[in-house]
């Protein structure tokens, strides 16, 4: 079984002590640092912007990987870039202009990534799959953390394997919402490349111990 990428999300860390934490990602096995916007139009949830992302890329030794739960996300992809971003990943469901969206992304120097929600089917994907870089599958309704993961994701998982392998497309499958080490190894099996967690990293009593158990555990 391959070792899969491990993204902590940095919505269930301590916001007084974010260094801390970014700190304990830096020094852990984790590969990326997951970073949820949300803007309170597409999610309704509003979490963090371009002061905490700026100042948490700055001292981050991992990939900064940032998923965007925003309505009109062209209009600040310049700024994420900016801001440090590595990855920037839009919701299909917020982006009239896909195509133009990825290659916008793609032209600023940023990895592109495509999210579904948990209600979208992946066959959506069909024309843009050889674009992207990465897939992110929610695994629950995007808005939350410690929420449940949606047993019905590993299906989609299967699929969005099947359509990469299909195209030759090289996107990576990153998997977001109720990760836990009960579902790690299955969730790997069916096809993800990237373990996004946020609750099962942050309220674990080692989270640097979580982050090296998800990742071999898997
Ligand atoms: C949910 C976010 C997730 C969230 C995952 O809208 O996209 O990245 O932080 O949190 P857990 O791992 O607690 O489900
Ligand atoms: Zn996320």
């Amino acid at each position: 079984m391959k070792t899969p990428i491990i993204a902590p999300s940095l919505l269930s860390a301590n916001f007084l002590e974010i260094g801390k934490d970014v700190d304990m990602i830096n020094n852990s096995e984790a590969d990326w640092l997951h970073l949820d916007v949300m803007d309170g139009r597409f999610v309704p949830n509003i979490s963090f912007g371009f002061p905490v992302i700026s100042a948490v890329t700055k001292v981050c030794k991992k990939v900064n990987d940032v998923h965007l739960m925003i309505e009109e996300p062209e209009k600040y992809a310049e700024a994420f870039a900016k801001a440090g971003a590595n990855v920037l990943t839009v919701h299909i469901e917020a982006c009239r202009h896909l195509h133009r969206n990825i290659q916008q992304i793609k032209t600023l120097g940023m990895k592109a990534g495509v999210a579904l929600n948990p209600h979208t089917s992946v066959s959506q994907l069909e024309n843009i799959i050889a674009d992207i870089d990465l897939v992110l599958v929610m695994s629950v309704n995007p808005g939350f953390g410690g929420q449940h993961f949606i047993e019905r994701t590993y299906e989609k998982i299967r699929q969005a394997k099947a359509l990469i392998d299909a195209s030759g497309s090289k996107a990576l499958i990153e998997v977001d919402g109720g990760v836990t080490m009960d579902n790690c190894k299955a969730i790997v099996e069916a096809g993800a490349d990237v373990l996004v967690a946020g609750n099962t990293v942050f309220s674990a009593g080692n989270p640097a111990d979580m982050i090296r158990a998800l990742k071999h555990g898997a």
